[in-house]
């Protein structure tokens, strides 16, 4: 089944950034945020949005749900192990959707039949083979993983493969799970598949690849050259471990050689790419490396005297993707508190954010607040408000105010003052190996939320001695959940303190909801 019009092969794109990529340690988004995220996908153009597991958590099926009432073009799809019970409750959680899919599917590898399943390869594949049939009394659009088939036997998976695609499977996903084969192996591996399956010309072959070794992107290449025409990303490469393919990657490898993909294009809008990249960011707290190809910061950069003057005599002696392609523009718009609802409006639409009503005058007002204090409000600084705001997280203090002392031969101290949600107002004052440490402590005196700081990154995130600060932490509460936390100010310090306040509130959220559905529980017990 290979999508060939006269405009050439379609490569499509199947963006597993809320599933997969939410898998990320420390990743997890609110439903609220998984919206925001798909609508920007859809402006993407992504071909297939897999926007949870519903069955893994209620927050989950809620995404799955919600993200299948928006989107309206894309295919949205449900991930779910080869179990009735899974299939039901995603089948359930896509009903709204317009173009439901369902993603089940087993493990090949004999590793994976031996310690994980415990089963023997006939048991998997009879299992596999019902619960592609089950799956298509829902959906018409069942797609079929093969968990480590880059560690599996060729023989057997083609044998699965067949029987699925007789059981009804039109889209078959062929997984690198644990980023171990190298391009010209997994390459061979997706030829055998097409040469090998007599009935593979009825279903999609799509690839999904790990980054454990680097090599996700040429992997996914290697399988697009060999027959693949669905490659299965994330933006920015999150995803578990090492991450998997990223999207950006390999639609601009698509786009940028077409000499080498030839006739093959996906429909992905480019220009709408570092836009997508930077909520992704903003939202999950995982920062991408500056090095990051395509949407890192210096991804664009041209630092030797030799390449500059390259560059400014002719872009291309060094630049093989102009900026603009990907939506990078040169400027930089710089908002002051003169500008109006519009001006704040049609920039945060230009970074990706769309927002209406109530939510958009929320933004507005504190974005008002920002510019009486800061007088220029950067780019940096609206999607920190949107972090804020679009985060439905209670909000139980505030920072009102932070102030160090260090230096060389003093001890570092700091005062720091929180607003309680109920108004109450408390100060501390600690002491620590530094200025941050002394804060965190002073924080800890009142905020009183036992936890564990797992990752302190400290970014500049505009240019110049008076540089934006960007600081993302990571804390582990006391029953093991990790919360991110993102602050920027022109002052560390201050950026700190907010983004430790930010983490705080996430954990005392999460808490007060546990209790909550545990009180609800007993009573419902009772
Ligand atoms: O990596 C993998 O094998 C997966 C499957 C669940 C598709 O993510
Ligand atoms: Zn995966």
């Amino acid at each position: 089944m290979i999508a060939m019009t006269s405009d050439g092969v379609r490569i499509y794109v199947f963006d597993t950034t809320l599933r997969d990529g939410e898998q990320s340690p420390g990743a997890s988004l609110n439903v609220e945020e998984k919206i925001e995220i798909a609508r920007q996908l859809e402006r993407l153009g992504v071909d297939v949005i897999e926007a949870g597991f519903p069955i893994s958590s209620p927050g989950d099926f809620r995404a799955v749900q919600e993200v299948s009432k928006i989107i309206q073009n894309a295919v949205v799809c449900g991930l779910t192990r080869a179990v009735h019970k899974d299939i039901e409750v995603a089948a359930e959680a896509l009903k709204p959707a317009k173009r439901p899919r369902i993603h089940t599917g087993l493990g090949v590898s004999d590793i994976h039949l031996k310690y994980k399943l415990r089963m023997s390869r006939e048991e998997a594949l009879e299992r596999g083979v019902d619960a592609v049939k089950f799956a298509r009394r829902f959906v018409d659009d069942v797609e079929y993983f093969l968990e480590d088939a880059g560690r599996a036997d060729p023989e057997y998976i083609y044998r699965v493969i067949e029987a699925v695609i007789k059981a009804g499977a039109t889209v078959i996903n062929v997984p690198d799970t644990t980023g171990y084969t190298v391009p010209e192996e997994f390459g061979a591996l997706i030829r055998g598949i097409m040469n090998n399956v007599p009935n593979i010309d009825k279903a999609i072959v799509s690839v999904h690849c790990h980054d454990d070794l680097g090599m996700a992107t040429a992997n996914t290449l290697a399988g697009v050259l060999n027959g693949a025409r669905q490659v299965e990303v994330t933006i920015n490469g999150i995803g578990e471990r090492a991450g998997n393919t990223s999207l950006e990657e390999v639609v601009m490898a698509i786009h940028t050689r077409k000499d080498v993909f030839k006739n093959m294009y996906t429909g992905i809008n480019t220009t709408e790419i570092y836009k997508t990249s930077r909520l992704v960011s903003t939202l999950t707290g995982i920062l991408v490396p500056p090095n990051k190809a395509i949407v890192g910061a210096n991804a664009f950069a041209h630092s030797s005297g030799i390449h500059q003057d390259g560059v400014l005599k002719e872009r291309t002696t060094y630049e093989i993707i102009d900026p603009r392609t990907v939506g990078i523009t040169e400027s930089k718009i710089i908002l002051t508190a003169r500008s109006g609802r519009h001006g704040v409006r049609h920039r945060l639409e230009e970074l990706g954010y769309h927002f209406e009503g109530e939510q958009f005058e929320r933004i507005y007002e504190k974005f008002l607040e920002l510019a009486d204090k800061k007088k220029q409000v950067y780019d940096e600084d609206l999607e920190a408000l949107v972090a804020d705001a679009a985060s439905t997280v209670v909000q139980t203090y505030e920072l009102v105010h932070v102030q160090a002392l260090a230096g060389d031969k003093i001890v570092p101290t700091a005062t720091v003052k929180l607003r309680h949600a109920n108004g109450e107002e408390r100060t501390a004052t600690a002491t620590g190996t530094g200025p941050v440490d002394a804060a965190y402590s002073a924080i800890n005196q009142i905020v009183q939320a036992p936890n564990e700081l797992l990752e302190f990154t400290l970014q500049a995130v505009t240019e110049g001695i008076d540089a934006m600060a960007e600081v993302t932490v990571r804390v582990r509460g006391q029953d093991g959940d990790v919360f991110t936390g993102r602050g920027s100010a022109t002052d560390i310090v201050v950026a700190s303190a907010k983004a430790y306040v930010q983490a705080l509130n996430k954990l005392l959220d999460k808490r007060s909801t546990s209790k909550r559905a545990a009180l609800t529980e007993e009573l419902e017990r009772v």
